[in-house]
């Protein structure tokens, strides 16, 4: 029998790093104001969209529905430029929206913009559940009707048009609080939505549909009040997305990991204030100016503990990356995680690399570290998890190959290219796959 062979991000460890990334726009973000363009008719332009692959196919959902779409390369960001029809479409088939979760995005803009919206259900990362009744729930309470069929959600504004309401978020997520901030942009009358999700992407998105005509206050707070308006514009200038802070909190991780001295530039410190006060706890030494942290090399890590939360806690999308500096952390380390209930899968790679490492319950892992690491071939299986492996061969002695990189291309931009630059032996490459015995964490 032939051997099977696959892509891999191969890393040769350890290593130190040194020198500056300059962070792209945030990934969680640039996908949402793509689809936020199909709110008004005519031109919008972003700048500063990340180099990854879910940009790709935000762009080629958005032109189904009613767009002409342009992403121009820059040395480090691209440009977007869509062209949005006066008269747009509602069905969003199965093999457009099943690559990407950010997909479900546009479910309000499309109710907004033409009193219907069908839906494949979306994809994404393997993380936990994903329900998306809060999104249902928010949408019903402004008069829509919701039907369910096996793989798509079909959704009518009786009349063409939902009406304002007052609704109360059960949990603050980040993609209610986007379709529920949309569907209410074009609806009749007020909409009070409150325990919104107030995370730095929601901004930006109030920010632009504010630009195209919306009226949107209390962004970044817990309450958002948005009064429906009869039609909103293309964005008159450009629209420059934030910079991505979860691309910034894992090469700040990368440095401190290393013993290595590693600046982030183009990012607001104020986004990570939770998981640059954790890695302070852990030792980490670190300098901040306005748009720019850098990490320097630390005396001794020592063991701390922190949990995922809604932001302005600490970002579930940082907490793989995090298990990697526990394991170079002296004692033992707790991370327990609050947003995805199988997020914690990944400490099985890690065990093939050598952590030392516990679940306990359902969402707490124990992490003993300051233990020598080893290199081994592990699997990418989200894209957080894919990056923290390759971290995690930035320490490991000897090769790491991290199969099915993919999931890293879909977040990060030339990931390998700012690794290498900042001193990092790292390359892509087809390797022999094996099929190793299960480790038990
Ligand atoms: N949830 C429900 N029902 C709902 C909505 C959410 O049970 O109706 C649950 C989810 O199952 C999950 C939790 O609430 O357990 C959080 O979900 P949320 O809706 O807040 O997240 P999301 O919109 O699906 C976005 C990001 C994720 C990021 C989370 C939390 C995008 C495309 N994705 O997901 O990013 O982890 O917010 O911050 O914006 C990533 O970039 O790697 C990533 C997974």
């Amino acid at each position: 029998m032939g051997k099977s062979t696959g892509d891999a991000f191969v890393v040769n460890g350890p290593c130190t790093l040194h020198g500056t990334v300059v962070i792209s726009g945030a990934k969680n973000s640039a996908l949402k104001l793509i689809g936020a363009a199909l709110m008004g008719a005519g031109q919008t332009t972003l700048v500063n969209i990340p180099k990854i692959t879910d940009i790709n196919h935000m762009v080629n959902l958005v032109c189904h529905i009613g767009a002409t779409g342009q992403i121009t390369p820059g040395p480090i960001t691209d440009t977007v430029v869509l062209d949005v029809a006066e008269a747009i479409g509602w069905d969003a088939p199965a093999e457009l929206v099943k690559p990407i979760r950010a997909s479900i995005s546009i479910m309000g803009a499309l109710v907004a913009r033409t009193g219907r919206a069908r839906i494949a259900m979306p994809g994404g990362d393997k993380i936990g559940k994903r329900g998306i009744e809060i999104h249902l729930q928010g949408l019903q309470a402004m008069g829509a009707q919701v039907s369910e069929g096996p793989d798509y959600v079909e959704i009518v504004a009786p009349e063409g048009r939902l009406h304002g309401a007052e609704f109360t978020l059960e949990y603050a997520s980040v993609g209610a609080t986007e379709n529920l901030i949309m569907a209410a942009c074009l609806a009749r009358g007020t909409t009070i939505l409150r325990n919104v999700a107030r995370e730095p992407e929601i901004i930006d998105l109030c920010n632009l549909l504010n630009m195209m005509g919306a009226q949107i206050t209390g962004a970044g707070e817990e309450t958002l009040t948005i009064t429906g308006v009869k039609r909103m514009h293309a964005a008159p200038s450009p629209h420059a997305v934030i910079g991505d802070r979860i691309e910034a909190g894992t090469y700040l991780v990368a440095g401190a990991i290393t013993g290595g001295d590693v600046t982030v530039e183009g990012i607001d410190p104020d986004y990570l204030y939770r998981p640059l006060q954790d890695m302070r706890e852990a030792g980490v030494e670190l300098r901040v100016t306005s748009n720019a942290i850098r990490v320097l090399p630390s005396e001794r890590l020592k063991g701390h503990e922190t949990r995922t939360l809604p932001y302005p806690g600490f970002a579930t999308d940082l907490q793989s990356q995090h298990i990697v500096l526990m394991s170079q952390c002296h004692g033992t380390s707790r991370l327990t995680e609050n947003v995805f209930e199988t997020r914690l899968g990944v400490l099985s790679e890690f065990a093939k690399m050598g952590l030392k490492g516990d679940i306990i319950g359902s969402n707490q892992a124990v992490i003993e570290g300051g233990h020598p690491l080893h290199g081994a071939q592990v699997k990418a299986n989200d894209i957080r998890a894919g990056a923290a492996l390759v971290l995690m061969g930035l320490v490991a002695q000897g090769r790491t190959e991290v199969l099915d990189p993919y999931h890293i291309d879909r977040g990060y931009a030339n990931f390998l290219g700012n690794l290498a630059r900042l001193g990092a032996d790292v390359a892509r490459e087809e390797v022999e796959i094996h099929t190793p015995p299960a480790t038990a964490v």
